[in-house]
């Protein structure tokens, strides 16, 4: 996948193969997007295929309409694969289920976002030509993070290591195994990243007082210069985004010359162009 993918980068605007043209994809977001939403439609498009995007709101699913049920409506005007991000787990596997079309998940709940697991992997081999090897600092809101889950399922394909560095209540013991540590403190990560995954202080997820105050988190875990400077020179910064600049990342980190962010946001086209490929070509 990592190859068809750079692949299409390599050809960059040059008109693909056009064996799916024709063909259509519905974007059903029931949950808001930038980069997942936009750089689907992108990729399809530079696969000559139409896109029918669809968000929940002004849909009938504020009448009430289950997923299932807009799933297999919008499968009945003729698309030939869904792509989903709705916030329940599972939801994808769900309507994999119950279709007979491919379905490709953009993001399930706190579950799964195996297409940003694709990207990040994309990422760090381009940038470190290696997948293996690597000690992989992953910061911040562990437990409700799809982005985490994925890269983690990825990486630990190869042979790679990982800290998880975050407050206790985001990060529980119980995902300490074998070449993965939880570490209370980010200092006592920085010296052996490879790479840094800063993760998103989802507001929205965060259900009661699992972080005392932004402020707090800010000062414990915020990647700023003076910590990047305790790290390897090579060390590359990555964040799946939306980033909260100022609380998770400082703003001369991200925009920084180890920052990978943007080159992320990037590889969305092409890896998502790979997977489109992957899921239509039967
Ligand atoms: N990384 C990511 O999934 O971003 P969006 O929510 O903007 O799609």
């Amino acid at each position: 996948m990592l190859d068809e993918a750079a692949a299409f980068e390599r050809a960059g605007s040059v008109e693909p193969d056009k064996s799916l043209a024709g063909k259509t994809v519905a974007n059903l977001f029931f949950e808001n997007s930038t980069r997942t939403l936009r750089s689907f439609e992108i990729a399809a498009a530079r696969l000559g295929l139409r896109n029918l995007s669809f968000s929940a709101a002004g849909s009938s699913t504020a009448k009430g309409e289950s997923l299932i049920d807009t799933a297999k409506t919008i499968v009945a005007m003729g698309v030939d694969a869904i792509v989903v991000r709705h916030g329940c787990a599972g939801s994808a596997q769900l309507l994999a289920r119950e279709l007979d079309i491919p379905v490709i998940n953009a993001g399930s709940g706190r579950h799964a976002h195996p297409t940003q697991g694709l990207i990040d992997l994309y990422t760090i081999r381009k940038h470190l030509e290696t997948l293996d090897g690597l000690h992989v600092v992953i910061v911040g809101d562990i437990r409700n993070s799809r982005v985490a889950r994925s890269a983690l399922g990825g990486l630990a394909k190869f042979d790679n290591s990982f800290s998880l560095v975050g407050p206790p209540t985001l990060v529980p013991r119980s995902f300490a195994r074998h070449r993965t540590v939880i570490l209370p403190s980010l200092e006592r990560a920085l010296p052996d990243a490879d790479v840094f995954m800063m993760l998103r202080v989802q507001r929205e997820r965060i259900a009661g007082n699992a972080v005392s105050s932004v402020e707090e988190y800010a000062h414990r875990y915020c990647l700023t210069p003076e910590r990047l400077a305790l790290c390897k020179p090579e060390v590359i910064v990555m964040h799946p985004g939306p980033f909260n600049r100022g609380i998770e990342i400082s703003p001369d980190v991200a925009d920084g010359p180890r920052s990978v962010i943007l080159d992320q946001v990037a590889a969305g086209v092409p890896v998502r162009m790979a997977v489109l490929r992957r899921a239509l070509a039967g």
